[in-house]
C-alpha cells in the first residue's frame, strides 16, 4: 500500500527560495500542503504575505495562506532586499501578477494551532522563515511541542554564518524566538547553511527550465534574479546559488538525500558578536555518561545530484503549470 503523504504547513517570508521549497512541496506527491502561513523576514509580513498570494495563485496551488508575525520579538533590522529585491520576490524578467485575493482572517498562530491540534501528531511544520510564528505558537500551548509531528526548518550553521561570521540570517532575525523553538522540546531537524551551501541552484537548472516553457516564465526568470544578486554579493561560482529553503522539502520527499546527525544544540541570544549563532556541539558523544540532550537533528551533508534534481523538476512542472494557470485566467476574464 502507497504510504500516506506527509500532512506539511509551511512558515515562510517569500522569498526566492521559499517559493522554490513551496513548488517544490506541491509539485511532490509526498507532500500534502495543508496551509502556508507567512512571517516578516526577507521583506515586511505585508510583502511575504502578498508574495505568498502571488505564487499561489499564478501557480494554480489550492492552499489557504494565513498572515503571522508583523515583527520578531525583539530584533529590528533592515530587510535583506540586495538579496531578493525590495519587493521580497523581485524578477530578472517576467513577473507573477498581483495578487486578487486576500489572505484568509485567520491569524497564522492560531491556523497552525487549530490544524495541530485537530490531527496531534500528524502536522510536520516546516519554517523556512524567521521562526517568530513558532515562538508563538508554542509560547501560546507549549504542550503542542509533543503535538506537532517535526519542526523542520532552514536557519542556523554548525559551520559559518552569512549576515555575520557565526549566524544565519533566519535565526539571527529573531534569535529571542529561536531559543524558545531550540529549548521546546518539539522534534527539531535543521537545514543550516554548512548543508545548503552545498545545495545550488546551477546556471543550466534554469536553463532547462526556461526551455522547458517558452513565453513568459516567471519561475525561470524570479529564480534567475536570485542566482544575480548572490553572485554579485559572494562572487560568480559554476555551482550557482544556494538553494537553502527547498532543503527541508527534499528531506520529507527523499530522506536518505542527507546525512542527519542528533546533537546538542542552543541559540546564542547575548549581546555580541555572536547573537543569531546556533551553538551546535560536533563534539564525540559519551553516550553513557553525557546527559546533554541532542535536542536537534541536524543535516551535514547531502547528495547534491539527487537534490538538484528534485528542484529543477519541480520548477520545470511550475513553468509549466504557470503557462496553462495563466491561459485560464485569460480565457475566464475574456
Ligand atoms: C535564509 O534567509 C533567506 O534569505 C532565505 O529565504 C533563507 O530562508 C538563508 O539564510
Ligand atoms: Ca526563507
Amino acid at each position: 500500500m502507497a504510504e500516506a503523504p506527509e500532512r506539511v504547513i509551511i512558515d515562510c517570508d517569500p522569498g526566492h527560495d521559499d517559493m522554490a521549497a513551496i513548488l517544490l512541496a506541491a509539485w511532490h506527491d509526498r507532500i500534502r500542503l495543508e496551509a502556508i502561513t507567512t512571517v516578516c523576514g526577507n521583506a515586511s509580513l505585508a510583502n511575504t504575505t502578498n508574495n505568498a498570494l502571488r505564487i499561489v495563485e499564478a501557480f494554480g496551488l489550492d492552499v489557504p495562506v494565513h498572515a503571522g508575525a508583523v515583527q520578531p520579538l525583539l530584533h529590528r533590522y533592515d530587510f535583506p532586499a540586495a538579496f531578493h529585491g525590495p519587493s521580497g520576490l523581485d524578477s530578472a524578467g517576467a513577473d507573477l501578477p498581483p495578487a486578487t485575493r486576500a489572505a484568509q482572517g485567520q491569524h497564522a498562530v492560531d491556523a497552525i494551532i487549530e490544524r495541530v491540534e485537530a490531527h496531534p501528531g500528524e502536522i510536520t511544520l516546516v519554517v523556512i522563515g524567521p521562526m517568530t510564528n513558532a515562538a508563538l505558537v508554542l509560547a501560546k500551548r507549549p504542550d503542542l511541542a509533543g503535538k506537532i509531528k517535526r519542526l523542520v526548518f532552514m536557519g542556523g550553521s554548525s559551520t559559518e554564518g552569512n549576515v555575520t561570521p557565526a549566524a544565519e540570517f533566519n535565526i539571527w532575525a529573531d534569535a529571542e524566538a529561536a531559543r524558545i523553538v531550540f529549548r521546546s522540546g518539539v522534534k527539531l531537524v535543521m537545514f543550516g547553511l554548512n548543508v545548503t551551501h552545498q545545495t545550488r541552484l546551477a546556471q543550466a537548472a534554469i536553463d532547462a527550465v526556461r526551455a522547458a516553457q517558452p513565453g513568459p516564465n516567471p519561475a525561470a526568470d524570479i529564480m534567475q534574479f536570485y542566482c544575480g544578486t548572490y553572485h554579485a554579493f559572494a562572487g560568480a561560482d559554476p555551482r550557482g546559488a544556494p538553494l537553502h529553503d527547498p532543503c527541508t522539502i527534499a528531506y520529507l520527499i527523499e530522506p536518505d538525500i542527507f546525512a542527519v546527525e542528533p546533537r546538542p544544540g542552543e541559540v546564542i541570544v547575548a549581546d555580541c558578536e555572536s547573537y543569531g549563532q546556533t551553538l551546535i556541539d560536533l563534539r564525540p558523544q559519551d553516550r553513557k555518561h553525557d546527559t546533554r540532550t541532542m535536542n536537534v537533528d541536524v543535516a551535514m551533508s547531502a547528495d547534491t545530484t539527487r537534490f538538484t534534481d528534485l528542484v529543477t523538476q519541480a520548477l520545470i512542472w511550475a513553468a509549466k503549470r504557470y503557462a496553462t494557470t495563466s491561459k485560464t485566467r485569460t480565457q475566464g476574464a475574456a
